[in-house]
This record gives structure tokens, sequence and C-alpha cells, in this order.
């Protein structure tokens, strides 16, 4: 299935017409090109399946520059029930309500400040400041959108210290934004935020929570797989560069 449409956000904040594509074969992946250059945009962020091998080939064959972007992996685990969950003394959790949002975003900018995202790989788009600001901005439209709940644990001084952002596509709970601020790291809250967020997730109705990150990002990884989640997919970005005649070298 190719989903492909224009990036208003990514197009303003990097200031130039940018597409995104998520591509399962080579056709719908051609017709991604085809319509993002008719469309104008300098640059298409494509993802693939990393299993499709044809794809390599492709990109080789490609009259344009594009630059390898990192391997999204995707981990998931079947909701049967409440778990118990991991309380730290000094924390609760609860629910945001779209106030918190200003409080989330800034958390995210400070999770996201430095993390290597497939922006950071293109020359292009490698800007800390403005990729933590994406972060930070799709997180605060999350809360005050509220179409999903966004769970937080905070401090007993009322800090907000940790969030997940959420989506529901199906019967999966799907967790786009989650972290802890590093002040508050290493007392195993970030495992409270994965086993209340499934909590929350089997109160609505899901039954599978799912989560990704860069392939890289191994400390997650660990506490994920430690919550007995599994990888069961992962998918290549790229960013073709679509802007005719460049020079050889860095843009
Ligand atoms: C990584 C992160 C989740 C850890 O949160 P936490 O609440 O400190 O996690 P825990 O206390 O459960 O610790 C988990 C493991 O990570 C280790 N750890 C935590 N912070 C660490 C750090 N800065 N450096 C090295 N190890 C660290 C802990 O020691 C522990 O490992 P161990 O049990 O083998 O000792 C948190 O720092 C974070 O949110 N980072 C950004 C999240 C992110 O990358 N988001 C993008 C993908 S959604």
């Amino acid at each position: 299935m190719t989903v492909d449409h224009s990036s208003p956000y990514d197009s303003k904040r990097f200031d130039f017409p940018i597409h995104r594509a998520e591509c399962s074969s080579l056709a719908e992946a051609d017709s991604a090109v085809a319509l993002a250059e008719a469309s104008g945009a300098q640059l298409l962020i494509l993802r693939f399946p990393a299993q499709h091998r044809a794809f390599g080939w492709w990109l080789g064959e490609l009259p344009c520059r594009w630059v390898f972007a990192d391997t999204l992996v995707y981990y998931k685990r079947l909701i049967e029930g409440t778990l118990e969950l991991p309380v730290v003394e000094g924390y609760r959790q609860r629910l945001a309500v779209p106030s918190d949002a200003p409080a989330v975003e800034e958390l995210m900018l400070e999770l996201f400040a430095d993390y290597a995202s497939h922006y950071r790989w293109n020359p292009r788009t490698d800007n800390a400041g403005r990729v933590a600001e994406g972060y930070g901005e799709w997180a605060r439209r999350s809360v005050e959108g509220g179409q999903s709940f966004t769970f937080l644990l905070e401090s007993s001084e009322g800090e907000i210290v940790a969030a997940a952002t959420t989506e529901v596509q199906g019967d999966v709970g799907v967790m786009p934004l989650a972290g802890v601020s590093s002040r508050h790291g290493r007392r195993g809250l970030y495992r409270w935020v994965m086993d209340g967020t499934h909590n929350q997730f089997f109160k609505s109705g899901q039954r599978y929570q799912e989560i990704s990150t860069q392939v890289h990002n191994l400390l997650v990884q660990k506490v994920w797989s430690r919550c007995g989640m599994v990888m069961h997919r992962a998918n290549q970005t790229v960013h073709i560069d679509l802007r005719k005649n460049l020079e050889p070298g860095p843009p």
C-alpha cells in the first residue's frame, strides 16, 4: 500500500517542499517518485519493508541522489489483561488533559534533542534543533487534539517527567512518542510508562501494543524486550533528493 502525501509540517520546518511515502512494491515506489516530482517536491522521504531486497537495486538505478536514513524497527505485544505496575516512590501516573500540552512539548524537546532520527542522516535536514521541535510540536498536537490518550508520570512536585503519546489503529494501540527525562532516569520509570500505557490500551479495548524506533536506539529496545515485546517488522528509510542537475558532493 502506498501512502504518498505532501508533508506540510516537514516542508515548513525545513523550508522546502517535502513528500512522504510508505511503499511495499517497486511499482508503488515508482509512482510515489513520479507523484512527488509532478508536485514539485524537492525531497521524498520513502519507507519500504527491510526484507524487500529488490529495493537495493531500484535505488541504485535512480537518476538522482539519495541518502540511506536508517532502519525503523517495530515491536509489539499482545494485550491480555491488566499488568501489575512497577510503582516507584515519589511519582504518580495520570492521563494528560489539553492544558498539559506545553509541558509535554517541553519534555519531548529534551528527549529528542539528540535523537538521531532519519532527518539527521541527510545533510539537508540535519538540524538538531528543528528536528526536536518537530517531535515537540507533534506531541503538543497529540495532547491538544485528544483523539487518543497521553500517559504521564509526574513527580510529587507536579513536574511531568515522562510521557507517551498514543494513536489507535484498529485493534493496535501505537505509542508514537515516549520517554523519561534524564533527570529522573535509571529508576525504572520507563517500564512504568510501557506497562501503564499497556493497561490503558486494555481499558480502551486494544488487542496489541506497538512501538517503534531507529535500530541503533538500543536502550529502549532493551526495556521493550524485558517487557516481553517482540520485533515484528522493519522498514528502511531513504531520502530521495529530487532536485535536478545537482553538483557532486554534499548539498
Ligand atoms: C532510554 C530511556 C527510555 C531510559 O529510561 P529510564 O526510566 O531511565 O529506564 P530504566 O530506569 O528502566 O532503565 C533501563 C535501562 O537503561 C539503562 N539506562 C538508562 N539511562 C541510561 C543512560 N543514560 N546511559 C546508559 N544506560 C542507561 C538503565 O541502566 C537500565 O539498564 P540495566 O537495567 O541493564 O541497568 C530514557 O532515557 C528515554 O526516554 N530516552 C529517550 C527515549 C527515546 O529514545 N525515544 C525515541 C524512541 S520512542
